[in-house]
């Protein structure tokens, strides 16, 4: 099986796992990225079975339109039961990295609404220390170099992810070469940079089921 392959199987398994459990008021969590638009195409088939969804980036929103799937302000849609969304990288306690589609502030918000969040992943994203893939910061533009200097006394190297703002009219650094061994207090120190909106470690609130794609099939992980 190759990566898309994968990808289609995880997003597959979360259909299997969410539809005996919606009904019609449900609305659903929907993240950013290749795996979670191969869940979007799927969530579109059974489109009459729930209300609508809250998407986690622009992007998103497009796509579950473009489908007729009703996408709603997360204020108006109460509490949410599921979030279905990719990773950057996962560890075997569901802590994650996110953002390399630089969504992550958005979908740090909806995966905190949500009752269950569901992360789909191929095998490759899984890692013994998080940190490998860099971090993702989400940056007030006028605290640039101030947040840059932070990063870097945390032992951090940032990079300016050029040509690309958010869809909150931010920029992105994002950090190579951090020692993130303790994600919660990496996540709770970066946080804590003045002119820091987000930052794509998923830690304070992890996933609470990994469905990982592997070539022997999906692994089930809570
Ligand atoms: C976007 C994200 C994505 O979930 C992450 O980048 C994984 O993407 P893909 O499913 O394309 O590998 O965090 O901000």
């Amino acid at each position: 099986m190759n990566q898309d392959e994968l990808k289609k199987a995880v997003a597959k398994a979360a259909i299997d796992y969410i539809a005996p459990r919606l009904d019609s008021e449900s609305v659903i969590g929907v993240g950013t990225g290749s795996t979670a638009n191969f869940f979007i195409d799927m969530l579109a088939e059974f489109k009459t079975e729930f209300d609508g969804a809250v998407a986690s980036s622009e992007a998103t929103a497009e796509r579950l339109k473009s489908h007729g799937i009703p996408v709603y302000d997360l204020n108006s849609a109460g509490e949410l039961e599921f979030y279905v969304d990719g990773a950057d990288e996962t560890n075997d306690r569901l802590e994650l990295i996110k953002g390399g589609g630089a969504a992550l502030t958005r979908e740090k918000i909806v995966a905190a609404v949500a009752k269950t969040f569901i992360c789909i992943a191929d095998d490759s994203k899984m890692v013994g220390i998080l940190g490998k893939f860099p971090l993702p910061v989400e940056v007030i533009p006028m605290a640039r170099s101030h947040v840059g200097r932070e990063i870097v006394k945390l032992g951090g190297d940032p990079v300016y992810r050029e040509g690309v703002v958010t869809d909150n009219g931010n920029i992105i650094i994002d950090v190579h070469n951090m020692d993130i061994s303790q994600p919660i207090r990496v996540e709770e120190k970066l946080n804590n940079i003045v002119g820091v909106v987000t930052n794509g470690l998923f830690a304070l609130r992890r996933a609470d089921l990994l469905l990982l794609g592997t070539k022997d099939g999906v692994k089930s992980i809570s």
